[in-house]
C-alpha cells in the first residue's frame, strides 16, 4: 500500500529510518502517505529490537512541505474532515509510539511536516531547516496538533507570532527556541543525528518508554498529580529486570545488558 512512499531503512542495530519519499512534491503529505506512515509504525510498535525511529525526508529540500494541498482543492467537507481526523489519529499514534523518536530535519518542516516534527521527542536540524504553520495563507489552521504542541514547546508569545504572521524559522532559531536538540551543517545532519540515536541505545528501553509517555502526561497535569505520575513510574521501574541490571552493571564497572524486562 503506497509503501515507497515512506521508505523504511534499517541503519544498525536497533535504528531505523522512515523516510517520507516524495521529493518532486517536497515530501507533501498524501493520504496514502499518511497510511505508509501508519502501516510502518504498527510494524515498528511490534519490533522490541527496534530501539530509535528517526524521521527524515527524501532529497535535500525537505523534510515534509505539509499536507498535499493538491488534495485540499474539490475535497467535500466530509472527505476533508476524514483526512483531518485520519492525520490526527495517527499523528497521535506516533506520538505515543514507545520509542524515542528523533526527527531529523533539512529544508522545509511545513505545516503537518512540522506538526510530525513536533510529536517526536527530539529534533535535530540541519542549517537549511524552515519551520513553520503556514495554512493561514490558505485560509485554514492547522489541524494536525500544531498550534497546541507548538504552544506547549515554545510558549504563546512565540507560537502567536509563527502563527499569525506565516513566519518560518531556521534551524538555527529552532536551536535557540530550544525546538531543536541541535543544529548542524546540511552535511553533518546524518552523523548528528545517528549519534543521538546511539546515545538512545544505551538507555533502558522501558525507561525511556516510561519517561516519554510521563513527559507528556505530566505536562497536562497539575504539579502535584505529575509529581505522583513520576514516582508511580519510578516504583514501577525500581522493580524491573532492567533495573537490577542497570545497578549491578554499575557497581561491577561493566555495561549493562538492557532486555526491557
Ligand atoms: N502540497 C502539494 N504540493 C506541494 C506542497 C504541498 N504542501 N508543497 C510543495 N508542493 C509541490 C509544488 O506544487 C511543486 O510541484 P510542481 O513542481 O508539480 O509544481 C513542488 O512541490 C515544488 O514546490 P515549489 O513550490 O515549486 O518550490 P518553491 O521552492 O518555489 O517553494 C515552498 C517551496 C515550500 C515555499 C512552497 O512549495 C510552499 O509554500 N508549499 C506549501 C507549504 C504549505 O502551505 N504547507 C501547509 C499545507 S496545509
Amino acid at each position: 500500500m503506497g509503501s515507497d512512499l515512506v521508505l523504511r531503512q534499517d541503519l544498525e542495530a536497533g535504528i531505523v529510518r522512515l523516510v517520507f519519499n516524495r521529493p518532486d512534491k517536497l515530501n507533501a503529505l498524501s493520504t496514502p502517505m499518511i497510511r505508509a506512515l501508519e502501516s510502518h509504525l504498527d510494524t515498528l510498535a511490534k519490533e522490541p529490537a527496534v530501539r530509535v525511529v528517526i524521521l527524515g525526508g527524501a532529497g535535500d529540500r525537505a523534510f515534509v512541505a505539509g499536507a498535499d494541498i493538491a488534495e485540499y482543492r474539490g475535497h467535500r467537507p466530509a472527505a476533508f474532515i476524514a483526512y483531518q481526523l485520519e492525520s490526527r489519529r495517527v499523528f497521535d499514534k506516533l506520538e505515543a509510539l514507545p520509542k524515542p523518536v528523533i526527527a531529523s530535519i533539512r529544508g522545509y518542516a511545513l505545516g503537518g511536516g512540522f506538526e510530525i516534527a513536533l510529536t517526536a521527542d527530539v529534533i535535530v536540524c540541519a542549517m537549511s531547516a524552515r519551520l513553520g504553520l503556514p495554512e493561514g495563507l490558505l485560509g485554514l489552521s492547522p489541524g494536525g496538533g500544531g498550534t497546541q504542541r507548538l504552544t506547549r514547546a515554545v510558549g504563546r508569545v512565540v507560537a502567536s507570532d509563527m502563527l499569525l504572521a506565516a513566519r518560518r524559522i531556521s534551524g538555527e532559531r529552532a536551536f535557540q527556541l530550544g525546538l531543536a536538540a541541535e543544529v548542524v551543517p546540511d552535511d553533518k545532519l546524518e552523523e548528528a543525528t545517528l549519534a543521538r540515536a546511539r546515545a538512545m541505545l544505551q538507555v533502558a528501553p522501558l525507561a525511556q518508554a516510561e519517561m516519554k509517555r510521563l513527559l507528556r502526561e505530566g505536562i497536562e497535569a497539575p504539579l502535584a498529580t505529575a509529581r505522583s505520575l513520576e514516582q508511580e513510574v519510578l516504583f514501577r521501574l525500581y522493580g524491573s529486570r532492567d533495573a537490577e541490571e542497570g545497578i549491578a552493571a554499575f557497581l561491577d564497572k561493566r555495561s549493562a545488558n538492557f532486555r526491557g524486562e
